[in-house]
């Protein structure tokens, strides 16, 4: 049976918090502890936490949304969805792992930054991915980027894990130049990135990205991707398309990157 655990929300001043600084409560007997949402190596060390927290309590979909942009996007070409050799980037413990794999996938790799989600990956769903890899893709040895570019890996997914001082760019553009030519990309992202009212270079540059001539855009949709802690629905794109080329340095660079 999966363990539950005693959460409470700081309802007062949640409105107030920016959702890179939201946190909750952990009750461990008398005792509260405070974690950001953000502490990920603490959520995942807890079993069922992080699924408790985002999925059950918070209602997030994004897994599912950008699990089903990219197969029916597939299915727009020739390609077989069960022939999809994928790098998940941002993997956490798995969660868009299971729902690639509900859906079937030739190969699976899975990659984080941080240790502690490869470790409740193994813990939690240790099927689901063929490898995982612990490593930051904006210093990534050449000899470990050829070993992930030897999974011959023709789909990225990135799911709930770009802006908000998660992944940035250098590390998406890396992974995407990992895939091959014409290989699928499938990702979500904050509505207000796509916002022209957001002139930050990460927005700018994820602007352009989706409309420029690396990518075929098969699929943009907006949708619920969870409720903040005070219950507000938050809205994410989730796109899918198809990589024409490899993004070159200078593409980044007039972004400030
Ligand atoms: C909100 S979780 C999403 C996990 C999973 N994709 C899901 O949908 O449940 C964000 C993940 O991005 C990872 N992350 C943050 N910065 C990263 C980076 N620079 N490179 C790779 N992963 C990163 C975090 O460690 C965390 O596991």
């Amino acid at each position: 049976m999966v363990k539950r655990y005693r959460i409470q929300f700081p309802v007062a001043e949640s409105s107030k918090l920016g959702q890179d600084e939201a946190y909750f409560f952990l009750w461990e007997g008398k005792k509260k502890r405070k974690i950001r949402f953000h502490d990920y190596d603490d959520i995942y060390k807890i079993p069922g936490l992080y699924e408790q927290l985002f999925y059950d309590r918070l209602k997030c979909q994004s897994p599912k949304k950008v699990a089903e942009i990219l197969e029916s996007s597939v299915a727009q070409s020739n390609q077989n969805f069960s022939e999809l050799r994928v790098l998940d980037l941002g993997a956490g413990n798995g969660m868009m792992g299971d729902e690639l794999k509900r859906y079937g996938v030739s190969r699976l790799v899975g990659t984080d930054i941080i240790r502690e989600a490869e470790l409740a990956t193994e813990r939690d769903r240790p099927s689901v991915y063929d490898a995982y890899y612990t490593e930051d893709f904006t210093k990534l040895k050449p000899s470990v980027r050829e070993e992930i570019a030897s999974w011959s890996l023709d789909c990225l997914t990135t799911v709930a894990a770009l802006g908000f001082g998660d992944i940035p760019p250098e590390a998406f553009i890396q992974a995407f130049n990992i895939i091959q030519s014409e290989g699928w990309v499938a990702f979500n992202i904050k509505e207000t990135f796509l916002a022209k009212s957001d002139t930050s270079g990460f927005s700018n540059m994820m602007r352009e990205l989706i409309f420029s001539e690396y990518l075929d855009l098969y699929h943009l949709e907006r949708y619920r991707h969870r409720l903040s802690i005070d219950g507000r629905p938050l809205y994410y794109f989730a796109i899918a398309g198809r990589k024409t080329a490899d993004i070159p340095k200078k593409f980044l660079k007039q972004f400030g990157y």
